[in-house]
């Protein structure tokens, strides 16, 4: 897989040709293992592309995920950011999707605030974060994905990782509304894309051909249920 080496240009932010990966940093283990330990929704294969990725793109602009959960996947990418200069947005109102809400399969009855009587799960993320060493390179954003991209518009992203709400409407959402700020040579990661229909739903992967479609959009593969695209215009 392709990934992000340098600056063009100091004056335009756009990401340059693809690169090797002999400069890369391995993650510490300490990290790992929290990352791992991490309730949520990641397999480590899935995690360590977050990784490299991360650690490529926040030496160019800013890094951003939609669906900070417990911090699983965040633990991964802000750790590439620790190699950057740029950090994560990660981003999530912290009430759970909708299958993650009581009588879902998904609902953890660990994760469901007593106080408020709904799900919560901003106190378990920035627990990790914290944990990790990792509030210097993580910005939590907590609210709907779509207002908080509005609220963002214009600003320059190397890499988005989408993994909020599983809906299509949601997903186009956060296709529709992100992927636009994604640099020309930035990278657009989805999680949840399953061929057979019989693993999973089908709303990210109808996205990730979506994208495709647009031609704006290059594939660089599938690896576990992660598809990574390229922006190549
Ligand atoms: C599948 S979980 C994310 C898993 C996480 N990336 C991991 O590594 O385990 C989806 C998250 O998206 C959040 N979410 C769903 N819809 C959202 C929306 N419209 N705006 C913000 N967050 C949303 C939920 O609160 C939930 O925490």
């Amino acid at each position: 897989m392709g990934l992000v080496r340098r600056f063009v240009s100091k004056e335009t932010p756009q990401l340059a040709s693809l690169g090797d990966d002999d400069d890369l940093v391995p993650m510490r283990s300490e990290v790992r293992t929290l990352a791992l330990a991490a309730k949520g929704f990641l397999s480590e294969q899935e995690g360590d592309r977050l990784f490299i990725l991360a650690q490529r793109c926040s030496r160019i602009a800013p890094c951003v995920e939609i669906g900070s959960y417990c911090g699983k996947s965040t633990l991964f990418l802000a750790e590439g950011c620790r190699y950057g200069r740029y950090n994560l947005f990660s981003v999530d109102h912290h009430r759970g999707s909708v299958e993650q809400q009581q009588g879902e399969p998904y609902y953890d009855p660990e994760l469901f605030d007593e106080h408020t009587q709904r799900h919560n799960s901003l106190p378990e993320f920035l627990k990790n974060v914290e944990r990790a060493g990792l509030s210097n390179c993580v910005i939590p954003m907590i609210g709907e994905s779509e207002r908080v991209a509005k609220n963002l518009a214009g600003i320059p992203v190397s890499m988005l990782f989408i993994d909020g709400g599983h809906s299509l409407a949601d997903v186009e959402a956060d296709f529709v509304h992100w992927s636009k700020l994604v640099l020309p040579g930035g990278y657009l990661c989805l999680h949840d894309i399953y061929l057979n229909p019989e693993d999973g739903g089908q709303a990210p992967r109808q996205v990730w051909e979506k994208a495709q479609s647009t031609g704006s959009w290059r594939s660089l593969g599938i690896l576990g249920s992660l598809g990574v695209l390229f922006r190549c215009r």
